[in-house]
C-alpha cells in the first residue's frame, strides 16, 4: 500500500488539512481498506484513481478518518469565562445578539454546552445565536438528533443533565429549547471561501482540531479565524493548541485554563467594545465592604485591619487586575501587579498572573521567569506548570514541556485521590 497509500494521505492533507501521522500508524490504512471493501476495489492503486475522480468518495473517506472525540463542558473553564464575557460584553442584549461559532462541533456537545451556559447565566434565548460547523455529515446528523450516551457526560458536576435532558431508553434526550438554539452546517475550515461565507463572530470556539492539521493548514486556519473574529471578540482553543496562537495577533486572556484569546483592534464604530467588561469591574473597596460582616462595615477604614480583611483586599485586587488584563489593559495590569508585589512581598498567585500577562505582551522569557517563581513559592501551582509547558513547547523545548506537564498531571492526580 506504500506509494499509493502516501498519495491517499496527500489527497486527505490537501482536502481537509489533516496530517495523517497525527492519526496513528494504522488508522488511515484501516480506513482505506474499509472503503475499498465498500466500493469493491481490488487494489489501493485503483482506489486512489477512484478517489481522485469522485468527490463523494473523498467525503466518505473523510468520514472514516475524522476524530469526533468530544463531551459536554469539555475543560469547564472556557464556559465559565464565556458566561462572564457575554454578560459584560458591553452590548445592549435587548437590541443586539451575540454571534457564536463552534467549529468543529463534532456531535454537538460543544455548541450545546455553549447554549446551556448562556441560558444558565440568564441570557435571553433571543440574545444569542450559535452556528456549529463540522466537515463530517455523520457527526452532524447525530448532533441534530440531540440524543446522548453516558460517554458524552464526563465531568464531575453533571447537574446540567438534570436540567436540560430527559433520560429515555434511547439515551439522554436534549430539550428542544437548547437544540433549536444551534444551527448546524456542514463545512470545511480550509475550503476556500467557506469561512467568509459564514460572516463574523463575537465568540469562536475552535478546539481540538488544529492539532491534527499540518503546518500549512494550521497557518491558513489561524488567518481565517482571525478574519472571522469581530474586534473585541474572543476565540477559545484547545489547551494543546494554545501555543499556536501565542505569537499571533490575538491576546491571551488572563483566565486560567480558559485557553482564550481576544482580538483587540479598535472597531470602526467608536465605543462598540472598548468598554467591554468595564461594567464588571469592582473596585477593591467595594468588595471589601461587601465581604465584611454587616455590622462591621463602617470599620473597614479603621487603622488596624485584620488579616482576613487584608486577604479579602488582596483577592479583590487580584480580581481587578485579572479583569484589566481581560480587557486588554495590559500595561495597567502589569503596573498594578508589580506595585502589589512591591508592597506585599512575593506571592505565587501574583507571579502567575503577571507571568501570563507578560506572555500576552509577547515577553515569553520574562513570563517563564515569573511562572517559575510562582512554582518555587507554590510547588502545587498547576496553572503555572501548565503554562510553563506551553511556553517550553513554543520555545521548541519538548522535554521541558513534557516535564512540566508530568508534574502538573501528578499534582492533579494526587488532588483527585
Ligand atoms: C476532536 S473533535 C473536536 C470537537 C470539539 N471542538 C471539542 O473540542 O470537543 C474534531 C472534529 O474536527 C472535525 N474536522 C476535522 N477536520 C475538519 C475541517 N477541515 N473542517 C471542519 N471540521 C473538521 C472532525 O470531523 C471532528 O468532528
Amino acid at each position: 500500500m506504500q506509494l499509493a497509500g502516501q498519495k491517499i494521505a496527500a489527497v486527505l492533507e490537501q482536502a481537509i488539512g489533516l496530517k495523517t501521522e497525527s492519526l496513528g500508524a494504522t488508522t488511515l490504512e484501516r480506513a482505506v481498506r474499509s472503503r475499498m471493501r465498500a466500493v469493491e476495489c481490488e487494489s489501493v492503486t485503483s482506489y486512489l484513481a477512484r478517489l481522485a475522480s469522485s468527490a463523494l468518495e473523498l467525503r466518505l473517506l473523510v468520514e472514516e478518518v475524522v476524530v469526533p472525540e468530544t463531551w459536554f463542558f469539555r475543560d469547564q473553564e472556557p464556559f465559565t469565562f464565556l458566561a462572564r464575557y457575554v454578560k459584560h460584553s458591553g452590548k445592549d442584549l435587548t437590541r443586539e445578539s451575540i454571534r457564536i461559532l463552534s467549529l468543529p462541533c463534532s456531535t454537538g456537545e460543544e455548541p450545546y454546552s455553549i447554549a446551556m451556559t448562556l441560558l444558565l447565566a440568564g441570557i435571553a434565548p433571543t440574545s444569542f445565536y450559535i452556528d456549529a460547523v463540522d466537515v463530517s455529515e455523520r457527526v452532524l446528523a447525530r448532533a441534530r438528533l440531540g440524543v446522548y450516551g453516558t460517554n458524552s457526560f464526563r465531568g464531575g458536576d453533571l447537574s446540567f443533565r438534570d436540567v436540560f435532558f430527559t433520560n429515555r431508553d434511547e439515551g439522554y434526550v436534549l430539550q428542544k429549547n437548547v437544540r433549536e438554539k444551534v444551527r448546524f452546517v456542514q463545512g470545511n475550515i480550509i475550503q476556500p471561501g467557506f469561512m467568509a461565507s459564514l460572516g463574523r463572530y463575537d465568540v469562536i470556539f475552535c478546539r481540538n482540531v488544529l492539532i491534527y492539521f499540518n503546518e500549512a493548514a494550521q497557518g491558513q486556519s489561524l488567518e481565517l479565524l482571525h478574519q472571522a473574529l469581530l474586534a473585541g471578540g474572543i476565540l477559545f482553543t484547545g489547551h494543546a493548541e494554545a501555543g499556536l496562537f501565542s505569537g499571533s495577533r490575538l491576546f491571551s486572556v488572563a483566565h486560567a485554563r480558559a485557553f482564550a484569546f481576544r482580538r483587540l483592534e479598535k472597531p470602526k464604530t467608536e465605543g462598540a467594545w472598548s468598554d467591554a467588561g468595564a461594567c464588571d469591574l469592582e473596585q477593591p473597596a467595594a468588595v471589601l465592604s461587601r465581604s465584611a460582616p454587616a455590622g462591621k462595615r463602617a470599620k473597614t477604614t479603621a487603622p488596624r485591619r485584620t488579616a482576613v480583611v487584608g486577604e479579602a483586599q488582596g483577592a479583590a485586587e487580584l480580581k481587578l487586575v485579572r479583569r484589566l488584563a481581560d480587557q486588554g489593559r495590559l500595561e495597567e495590569a502589569v503596573q498594578r501587579s508589580e506595585e502589589h508585589l512591591r508592597r506585599h512581598g512575593p506571592a505565587a498567585e501574583w507571579y502567575y498572573l503577571l507571568g501570563i500577562i507578560r506572555d500576552s505582551m509577547g515577553q515569553a522569557d520574562e513570563a517563564m521567569k515569573l511562572l517559575r517563581k510562582a512554582v518555587y513559592l507554590d510547588p502545587g501551582n498547576v496553572d503555572s506548570l501548565i503554562h510553563l509547558a506551553l511556553l517550553a513547547e513554543r520555545a521548541g523545548d519538548r522535554d521541558g514541556a513534557a516535564n512540566y506537564r508530568r508534574r502538573a498531571r501528578k499534582i492533579q492526580e494526587e488532588g483527585g485521590k
